[in-house]
């Protein structure tokens, strides 16, 4: 593809096994990012942005935490709300239907993204940015090497105007000489390399501002950083209380 922006109704007309082998796939290859809009159609995302708006309104978020858990000092770093969702859960069988069509695509599209090999992938995070200004520092979603290799992210914001609202995810691909802004806008799909090619940045929401993020697993970087903190815990639990290496 000549971008990774595709214009919206291109796609419309390919069953999912090619988009992916048309769009998706030489577009991750190329760009180590890519933008797929309508995905789900006006009527199932609607439904979805229903319970998404029924999880907030029902106080079921929680403020995200930072890897390490940095108490206290997480809002000037990231100022969304989130809930983890499997999709099975009563009330959230539309999120079920968004996880099963992004989980078909990387199916068909798995061993033909760089050289990963999917293995599963983490629930969904529900997220919330409750506007007044909050978003994310920019950051990198996977640094050392945690298993995650790809970010999906589905948007669900009708009539998102970034010059109005903000909320732009602005992604800085790593030794390119652009960075590429990508507006929350309802019904689109996102996909990125989770690892340091990709660090990015929310800039701050004036409006609420929905996203659901899934991470997908490298079968074999995953099942190494279990190794690594399995031999962390049992060190670090050494029942003679030594914990040195
Ligand atoms: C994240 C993140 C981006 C977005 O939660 O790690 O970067 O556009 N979210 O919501
Ligand atoms: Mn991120």
């Amino acid at each position: 593809p000549r971008s990774y922006r595709p214009k919206s109704k291109d796609h419309k007309r390919l069953n999912p096994h090619k988009l992916v082998l048309q769009y998706i796939v030489p577009c991750m290859n190329s760009y180590g990012l890519c933008i797929l809009d309508n995905f789900l159609g006006n009527k199932i995302g609607e439904r979805v942005l229903q319970e998404v708006r029924h999880i907030h309104q029902g106080g079921k978020m929680q403020e995200g935490e930072l890897a390490g858990g940095n108490f206290g000092k997480n809002k000037s770093i990231r100022g969304d709300k989130i809930a983890w969702v499997e999709g099975t859960e009563t009330g959230c069988e539309n999120l079920g239907v968004l996880l099963t069509r992004m989980d078909k695509l990387i199916t068909y599209a798995d061993g033909k993204l760089g050289s990963y090999k999917i293995k599963g992938r983490h629930k969904a995070m529900v997220a919330c940015y409750p506007g007044k200004g909050t978003g994310y520092v920019k950051h990198v979603d996977n640094p050392n090497a945690d298993g995650r290799c790809i970010t999906c992210i589905y948007y669900l914001n009708k009539n998102w105007n970034p010059q109005e609202h903000g909320g732009i995810l602005r992604i800085f691909p790593e030794g390119k000489s652009y960075v590429a802004d990508v507006e929350p806008l309802f019904d689109r799909l996102l996909f990125f390399w989770s690892d340091r090619r990709n660090p990015h940045e929310v800039q701050p929401s004036y409006a609420t501002r929905y996203a659901i993020t899934v991470w997908y697993f490298d079968s074999e970087e995953r099942a190494e950083a279990k190794r690594r903190f399995r031999d962390l815990t049992a060190s670090t639990q050494d029942p003679d209380g030594s914990s040195t290496p």
